[in-house]
């Protein structure tokens, strides 16, 4: 392991200005998206889609590197050109997900454990040689009632993490390190504190015990903010503090930096909330986005497959790459949605 390389790219993934595009949907989450805009799932609908964006030249501007599925990695564009290609000549990093999904967690009813480390060590040399430069593995923490999350998920997931991490840098692949706590329920924020500082302290010894280089990690958590369903939902100010206040609590200095994940925010709020911890300021880490659905959802009910809206389509992506990359330096303001709209 080469861990100044390591570092030089988990820096470049959380460069000043830059998040990273989360475009690695597994095919059934794809095919959801597609169904809501009327687009049938098709190897080449997938790729035209993904090829739309990755070539949105003012979009790539503010991405630093790209989260691929599989199937992604190794489809070329239209004109032969592999997608990795359009990545790199864009000034972006291609990324993989190499988790592959959760089943049921046995005697915790109601909650799962991401699955994938199997073969892990076998693939990761692959996907090097394919242009990766570092991957994602997601491990989901449910808010629920009767006890959820037990410690017993939490554990089971945040050993996986740690496994995988480690197998990553010994391949010489930053590994993202998701811990997702979901916002799903009606949970108030503080109940999301509580859980999130948990599942932060419980992941960082995982870390430790399994030898992992923090220096070498990009950290991909969710903003402790209120469960979606919840009656009083805390406001941008509030999230952004908590949800500062617990990162500090328990993520080292030595990891260069962190990419929330949006997890169901709406496009707006999710800027808005990056904006305000970054105005916060004096934060031992860079503190920037990894966005799936608020940097795509508008993209993709802007685009409907149709080859005369990829223009429209591919601004509406630049447009929120834009936003984002201002709320990564804490600069955006809210009438600049405004002006665009
Ligand atoms: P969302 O921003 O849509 O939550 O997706 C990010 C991601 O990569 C989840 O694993």
């Amino acid at each position: 392991m080469n861990l100044d390389e390591l570092n030089k790219v988990a820096q470049a993934m959380v460069a000043p200005g830059k998040g990273i595009l989360a475009a690695d949907e597994s095919s059934g989450t794809i095919k959801k998206r597609f169904d809501t805009i009327g687009v049938e799932s098709t190897e080449d609908s997938r790729r035209d889609y993904r090829e739309m964006l990755f070539r949105s030249t003012e979009g790539m501007r503010h991405i630093s590197g790209v989260i691929l599925y599989d199937e992604t990695i190794w489809q070329k564009a239209k004109d032969g050109t592999p997608l990795v290609e359009l990545i790199k000549k864009a000034g972006s990093i291609p990324g993989i997900k190499v988790d592959e999904g959760t089943k049921p967690l046995p005697n915790c009813p109601g909650e799962v454990v991401t699955i994938g480390l199997d073969k892990l060590a076998d693939r990761l040399p692959k996907y090097y040689e394919q242009g990766a430069r570092f991957a994602k593995w997601r491990a989901v923490i449910d808010i629920g009632a009767n006890g959820i999350p037990t410690y017993t998920c939490i554990r089971a997931n945040v050993h996986a993490l740690a496994r995988y991490a480690a197998l990553c840098q010994v391949a010489q692949i930053v590994p993202i390190v998701e811990p997702e706590v979901l916002m799903d329920g009606d949970h108030d924020i503080e109940r999301c504190a509580t859980v999130s500082e948990l599942v932060l302290k419980l992941t960082f010894e995982e870390l430790y015990f399994n030898r992992v280089a923090l220096e070498g990690i990009v950290l991909k958590p969710n903003m402790v903010i209120s469960g979606k369903k919840s009656g009083k939902r805390a406001g941008i100010e509030e999230v952004a503090e908590r949800t500062v206040k617990v990162l500090k609590n328990c993520v080292p200095g030595a990891v260069p930096g962190i990419a929330f994940l949006s997890g169901g925010q709406s496009d707006e709020e999710a800027t808005a909330h990056l904006d305000a911890m970054n105005k916060i300021g004096n934060l031992p880490w860079a503190l920037t986005f990894s966005y799936g659905r608020a940097l795509q959802h508008a993209p993709q009910t802007t685009w409907k497959g149709k080859s005369e809206n990829v223009a429209a389509a591919q601004r509406a992506f630049s447009h929120r790459a834009k936003m984002n990359g201002l709320a990564a330096l804490g600069q955006w303001k809210a009438d600049m949605e405004k002006k665009a709209a």
